[in-house]
């Protein structure tokens, strides 16, 4: 088998190549080849960054780069392309070739990938008759036209044709949405048709695959590890070859949830596991970047929104800045320990050098109108896509002629708001907390009212990628009235050219929206990352180029500055503050602060810190135990009676390994009755799954919903939850109620410990 591909670069004449699916394994001019691939997109990586990461990659043993194809990038308008620069994709395959590396491309059109839309173009939505990923026509031929003008300047890389593609993808876990064959046939031969004549592969994740998979293409599975890969694909493809299109090594972040960091020693297990038994793989993601400009996507969960932050680094083998986790370097053991005799990896490049600046304060203050051009008239509020605008913010403004006091209210609001009356901060409204309406008081007459409205990210994945309209999506009303007779401003600041506003003010005490500029110093350029811990809401540009979005609840709280966008000497910093807190100082540091919480002001869990370890004395013990594996209740009678009002469930073991879940807990008084929840409140735990299932569900009184340790984090043991009883209670037994669904995570070992004040923390 051929581990390291002999894959050379073409040069000026390129050589035609083939690489087949046959009999089992992949074969690249007739022999046989094991893809040991890694994801990179191009949009999230400094192209200046591009090689340097490859080489990496390549050190690390992989021989294969994949990687989506962002549609949204390359046709921000309809018909309008772009392939330059940041977008010039077929330079991302060409230097893929040059440091000897094949391509699989993901070309979507449809591609998740915690991008805005999952790599759509905006626009889609404003055509009602497009219903996309589906045999409909007005869907497919957009698609079409991207798929060729993509063909253009792809096709000529295809190794068929002498370059390195080798495979290309149709869809993505296009199972997991739908079941329209019609639809993926359509697009697997728009695909061939606009010239990429090399295999065609499906991926999805395994029960999706019957969904997702196109008879006579190669499916591929994502996510499964050991056996179950074969088993998986043997179903619609016998005997392989087997293709892990997607391994996760780690995951990616929400914000206001905690870092999700992923150790290595498993992973690197399972990854040695398929080397071992000629499985190709992926991992997902290899290095994950950044999301520049306002790229990120989101994800709603049952009437949530998730937001992903700036950046992607994933905890992924190579981090943020191309910086090598241990991940990285024990990846690169397995992958050596597979490699035939003799062989060895490439030695890993130096670190990229790092660079810090002192403290700055930014002195320099614009109002928000700085930014205003054309002002549009509306009787009705319009969304950002009836704007024709992409991502960033928009605002709207009316004018209320008479007093009146009441509720004012969003109709689908997405996704932040802040809202000003007569130029001041009234308030925000929050999507993410279903938060959208406020109290107001209007005393004078002919009083402005003003909505800043941020897009967070559209949803990248699953039903609701159909409703992504974005700014004020149907109506504001105030006392129940419907407020009409808006002006609305586009504000895609990504575009605009901030270093050439006017900044008229030299200080600015208040916390309107508006934008901070100041200067710092470099003394030897390399990569840093500006601190904005304490800063409230905005974005950030250095030097005219955007480092994207920062927002002080975390867990991400510096903005990755690559070291190609800075100067020795004297750099330009301009951060629009959609929220302020006052802070006007920043500073330049040496490495990324990712895993930091910050003040959650919307949040229903204001109370509740992630980062704090409670301090468990054994004098505090109430009862240790053991659950069983069942569904309805089970109760545990305490030796006595215990006087408590803080409880601490701790969770030592459970069914689930790593994760586990609770449907309802009840505390029985000293005369054996149920004592009642209403005063109860979650004050702390180390771990819950956003919105769905969150600790407060453990104890609203409802068997069908739980609380469950967080997906995709896989928190170690112990799993804590403490409960504030709101009054110290007299407490003589314990009950948790498990259904069904959730059994097969039910605690197992556990110990409650109690305290008849606060649990002191670490
Ligand atoms: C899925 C998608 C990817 C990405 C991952 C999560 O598997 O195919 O695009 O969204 O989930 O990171």
């Amino acid at each position: 088998m051929l581990l390291a591909v002999a894959f050379v670069a073409g040069g000026c004449c390129k050589k035609p190549h083939s690489f087949e699916v046959k009999d089992g394994s992949f074969l690249y001019d007739g022999e046989k080849v094991q893809l040991i691939c890694g994801e990179m997109h191009y949009p999230r990586i400094p192209v200046e960054y591009w090689r340097d990461r490859m080489q990496r990659a390549k050190a690390m043993g992989l021989n294969t780069i994949s990687a989506y194809v962002f549609w949204a990038v390359h046709e921000p308008q309809p018909g309008e392309f772009n392939f330059e620069g940041q977008a010039d994709i077929a330079r991302f395959v060409e230097i893929a070739a040059e440091e000897g590396l094949f391509v699989l491309l993901r070309p979507g059109p449809y591609v998740c990938a915690e991008f805005d839309f999952g790599g759509y173009p905006y626009w889609l939505q404003k055509d009602s008759t497009m219903k996309w990923r589906s045999d409909n026509p007005a869907f497919l031929a957009a698609c079409e036209r991207y798929l060729n003008a993509l063909g253009k300047e792809l096709a000529p890389h295809t190794v068929t044709n002498g370059g390195n593609i080798i495979m290309v993808q149709v869809e993505n876990e296009y199972g997991s949405y739908s079941d329209d064959k019609v639809y993926l046939g359509k697009l697997a031969e728009m695909i061939k048709n606009a010239g990429f004549n090399v295999p065609l592969m499906t991926c999805d994740g395994s029960g999706q695959m019957p969904y997702g998979y196109i008879p006579g293409i190669l499916p591929t599975v994502n996510g499964a590890v050991g056996e179950d890969i074969m088993t998986s694909i043997d179903r619609f493809y016998p005997g392989g070859p087997y293709f892990v299109a997607e391994f996760y090594p780690a995951w990616f972040d929400v914000w206001g949830l905690p870092h999700s960091a992923v150790d290595y020693k498993q992973p690197a297990e399972q990854l040695d596991w398929m080397l071992k038994n000629g499985v190709s793989v992926s991992i997902y993601m290899f290095h994950g970047g950044t999301n520049f400009h306002y790229t990120n996507g989101a994800n709603t969960n049952n009437g949530s929104y998730e937001p992903q932050p700036t950046s992607y680094d994933y905890d992924a083998p190579l981090g943020e800045y191309g910086n090598a986790y241990p991940k990285y370097h024990a990846f690169r053991e397995v992958i050596q320990r597979n490699l035939p005799e003799g062989m060895t990896l490439p030695p890993v490049p130096a670190d990229n050098p790092t660079t810090t600046f002192a403290e700055v304060e930014l002195t320099e203050w614009a109002p928000l109108s700085t930014a205003f051009g054309d002002r549009v008239k509306s009787e009705r509020t319009m969304t950002m896509e009836d704007m024709n605008q992409d991502y960033g913010y928009i605002h709207y403004e009316t004018v209320i002629p008479a007093p009146v006091s009441g509720k004012l209210v969003i109709d689908e609001l997405r996704d932040y708001a802040v809202v000003l009356l007569n130029g001041e901060v009234v308030g925000s409204l929050d999507r993410r907390f279903r938060k959208d309406a406020l109290q107001l008081d209007v005393r004078e007459p002919n009083s402005v009212l003003e909505i800043l409205v941020e897009n967070g990210g559209r949803v990248n994945y699953g039903k609701d990628l159909v409703n992504n309209l974005k700014g004020i999506t149907k109506r504001v009303t105030l006392a129940g009235e419907e407020l009409k007779g808006w002006t609305i401003t586009s504000l895609p600041l990504h575009r605009a050219d901030v270093t050439k506003f006017v900044f008229p003010r030299l200080r600015h005490e208040g916390n309107q929206p508006g934008f901070c500029r100041g200067t710092f110093e470099i003394e030897k350029v390399g990569d840093t990352f500006i601190d904005m811990t304490g800063w409230g809401k905005g974005a950030v540009w250095v030097n005219g180029k955007s480092l994207g979005k920062f927002w002080g609840i975390g867990p991400q709280q510096t903005m990755y500055l690559p070291a190609p966008w800075l100067k020795k000497g004297k750099n330009e910093i301009v951060v629009f503050e959609m929220e302020s807190t006052g802070k006007r100082t920043l500073c330049g540091v040496d490495k990324p602060i990712l895993n930091k919480l910050g003040p959650d002001k919307n949040s229903f869990k204001v109370a509740r810190e992630y980062n704090r370890v409670p301090v468990l004395d054994e004098f505090d013990g109430v009862f240790k135990g053991k659950a069983a594996k069942k569904s309805g209740w089970q109760e545990f009678k305490f030796d006595g009676t215990k006087t408590l009002r803080h409880l601490c469930i701790d969770i030592q073991s459970s069914y689930g390994g790593n994760s586990s879940a609770i449907c309802e807990v009840e505390l029985l008084d000293e005369g054996g009755n149920v004592i009642n929840k209403r005063k109860w409140n979650i004050v702390h735990t180390n771990t819950e799954s956003a919105i769905e299932g969150i600790a407060e569900n453990m104890i609203d009184g409802k068997e069908g919903t739980a609380w469950r340790s967080a997906a995709g984090e896989a928190k170690d043991m112990p799993h804590q939850v403490i409960i504030d009883l709101g009054n110290i209670r007299t407490v003589s037994a314990f009950r948790i109620y498990m259904n069904d669904a959730e059994k097969k995570n039910g605690i197992k070992e556990f110990r409650l410990y109690g305290r008849p004040q606060f649990f002191l923390y670490e």
